[in-house]
């Protein structure tokens, strides 16, 4: 039987347990500069300092155009990059790895912000068609998350997690949903893998082979041996960890084992570590919101490690809990951390345990 407490080996970096934070981004917590802000800082900070294993910060923005909105962080000048050291000195002062997400929307781009792009012409939010991108375009695209890479390593970051599910630029590449592309990007499960999996390799030529590559990939695009298949292609790219998470193509057609004690997205992450096990890490997400759950998982060998995202969101100290059985406050499962901005729908989680400690 594992044991949620015993450290794992992933890529170069050794983890001390089997517990994550998911990326997940606050929208209000920075302006139209995308620097990292002091709330950030200590956001970050808190989290790092009860238990979590690996902090992965939230989905940051490879170029300008590629933001969900203008309070988006960026990490594509200097300022920028300058502005994360100091998340990256914090959570290291906790004595843990950080690793950052980095993303750019694609067809669920905000025209406000520039031209809506995609692998194909496909309809948009706003009804009007995005612009597929030229092989020009791919490439240039390519290497702006290559160069985001090197920012975050120059930044301190111990590696970076590409956003590679959720509907965002590599899925919409990954998935034969969205991607009609007839070229070398197009088509295959190998060609559709190709903007990925060369992003993937430029990331560790630049950054060298210490640095931690993950992927948050999508677990089900055409189905989930497709998705696995895709994955093969960003390890044999030089990928070290896959995160797996839902995508374009699973919303009515992932099937739910009612029999099973995780939700549908978790299972996933299950099938994947089915496939990788032994040789590549694979993480778990989704409603992983109380100790019993993530020591159910990691104890029945379901999965390498479980990410946490709105559990830890509404308290820090939920890796704690689940480690030592130390309290901790519950998630109300209430979705106001999605809605946008925070300051103005405040978790209720939050809110409690901030009273609890008054
Ligand atoms: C407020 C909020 C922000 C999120 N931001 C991101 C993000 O930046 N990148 C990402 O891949 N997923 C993001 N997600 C999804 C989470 O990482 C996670 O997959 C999802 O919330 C399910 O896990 P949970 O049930 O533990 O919250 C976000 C979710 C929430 C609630």
């Amino acid at each position: 039987m594992a044991d949620i407490g015993s450290p794992i080996k992933i890529g170069k970096l050794t983890l001390k347990n089997r517990i994550t934070m998911a990326p997940t981004v606050k929208f209000d917590f920075t302006d139209d500069t995308g620097i990292a802000t002091d709330i950030l800082v200590q956001h970050y900070k808190e989290r790092a300092e009860h238990g979590c294993a690996l902090i992965c910060v939230e989905a940051t923005a490879i170029v300008p155009g590629g933001r969900f909105c203008r309070g988006h962080m960026g990490l594509y000048n200097d300022e920028q990059t300058e502005s994360q050291k100091r998340i990256t000195a914090a959570v290291h002062a906790a004595g843990i790895p950080v690793i950052i997400q980095l993303n750019h929307t694609g067809m669920t781009g905000n025209p406000e912000l520039g031209p809506v792009i995609a692998p194909s012409a496909v309809d948009t939010r706003s009804g009007e068609k995005a612009h597929a991108m030229s092989i020009d375009e791919v490439h240039e695209m390519q290497r702006a998350y290559i160069d985001a890479a090197v920012r975050a390593k120059a930044a301190g970051y111990d590696g970076v997690q590409l956003h590679a599910c959720h509907g965002y630029l590599i899925n919409q590449f990954a998935s034969p949903v969205v991607n009609f592309r007839e070229d070398e990007y197009g088509g295959s499960i190998e060609n559709r893998a190709r903007f990925g999996a060369e992003i993937i390799a430029g990331i560790r030529e630049a950054c060298g082979p210490d640095f931690l590559i993950a992927a948050r990939i999508s677990g089900f695009e055409g189905s989930v041996e497709e998705s696995v298949q895709t994955g093969e292609a960003y390890v044999a790219a030089g990928c070290d960890y896959l995160q797996v998470s839902n995508g374009i193509d699973d919303a009515d057609r992932m099937e739910r084992d009612e029999t099973l004690p995780y939700n549908a997205v978790c299972e996933l992450g299950v099938r994947f570590h089915e496939h990788f096990k032994g040789r590549v890490p694979v993480s778990c997400v989704n409603s992983i919101l109380s100790p019993e759950e993530a020591r159910y998982i990691i104890e029945n060998d379901l999965c390498d490690t479980i990410d946490l995202g709105r559990g830890i969101l509404a308290d820090p100290a939920l890796p704690d809990a689940i480690l030592t059985g130390a309290p901790y406050v519950h998630c109300f499962e209430c979705k106001r951390c999605q809605y946008g901005p925070f300051t103005q729908h405040k978790c209720p989680a939050e809110m409690k345990r901030r009273i609890a400690h008054a």
